[in-house]
């Protein structure tokens, strides 16, 4: 057997001419939703990742800014830009590309961001909001990989779910969606006892670790559900995922792959709220 293909790039295509046709319409209503990416310092990775963000937000018509700041800029600096930002109303969507430099604490930007603006879905109270089951705006890459699994049908209620990676960004958030969809959830980490064994029990496995080709077919439950949220490069620069794609796509009955798997959907659903939040702002006039 071989995996079924979920092509993120396939579902992002799709999203993408929905959501172009939304833009022209909140036009008509003389709305441009406006997303801001704030990138501090020089890092490659962060350059061709808020590139690529910016280059999806134009193909959609999105006003689209980045503001880059040098290294050097102080804590207070960056505070002082989210105020400004909170305040501009041509933006709905601010991001705050992460890692910043170690001399700035991220939580405390991160808390500064006004969360009807938070299309990242990282503020406390968004995080919150997840948690007790009212989301509101959702980390993006794992909402993009519910609508991935939405896509191809994949029924979630009863099946044993394993997430490998634990972070605020994708493992937690990602446990409380599967979660939602009454999935019986694991979260594996670091720590984990016999990780091999406890992967190979899921029906539905997602990897965000970290680390190219972790994951091996000694993970795979034989027609299993995997998802890969790895975006690692090997000795010669390509770009791998978290799963050594050419053995496991032998044992699972679906695979994200990468390139064009979760990675394109991340950029759908940060370019998917921001449209939600320049919508908010239609309704909150109205009920004025
Ligand atoms: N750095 C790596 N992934 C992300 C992300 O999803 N959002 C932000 N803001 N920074 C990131």
């Amino acid at each position: 057997m071989v995996a079924t293909v979920m092509s993120g790039k396939l579902l992002s295509d799709e999203l993408n001419e929905e959501m172009k046709v939304e833009i022209i319409k909140l036009k008509e209503k003389g709305l441009v939703p406006g997303l801001v990416v704030v990138l501090v310092g020089e890092d490659p990775a962060s350059q061709t990742y808020v590139k690529n963000k910016e280059k999806r937000a134009k193909k959609l018509g999105i006003h689209s800014v980045i503001e880059r700041y040098p290294e050097t800029i102080s804590e207070l600096e960056l505070l002082r830009v989210i105020d400004r930002l909170n305040k501009d109303e041509h933006f709905h969507g601010i991001l705050v590309q992460l890692p910043l430099p170690k001399h700035i604490d991220s939580t405390k930007v991160l808390d500064a961001i006004n969360p009807a603006k938070d299309v990242d879905g990282f503020h406390p109270i968004n995080m919150g909001k997840l948690f007790i089951g009212q989301p509101d705006r959702i980390p993006c890459t794992p909402y993009g990989i519910m609508k991935l699994l939405q896509r191809y049908d994949i029924e979630v209620t009863g099946k044993n779910a394993v997430i490998i990676g634990r972070s605020n960004i994708v493992g937690k958030p990602m446990a409380q969606l599967l979660l939602m969809k009454n999935a019986t959830v694991t979260i594996a980490h670091s720590k984990t006892k016999d990780l091999a064994e406890l992967a190979s029990k899921a029906d539905i496995l997602v990897v965000a670790v970290g680390r190219g080709h972790m994951v091996t077919k000694e993970f795979i439950k034989p027609g299993a559900v995997v998802i890969d949220v790895g975006m690692n490069r090997d000795e010669n620069g390509k770009l791998i995922g978290d799963v050594k794609s050419d053995e496991v796509q032998e044992v699972a009955g679906y695979l994200t792959p990468v390139p064009k798997g979760v990675g394109p959907m991340t950029i759908t659903m940060l370019m998917y709220q921001t449209i939600e939040s320049a919508k908010a702002t239609l309704t909150s006039q109205s009920k004025l």
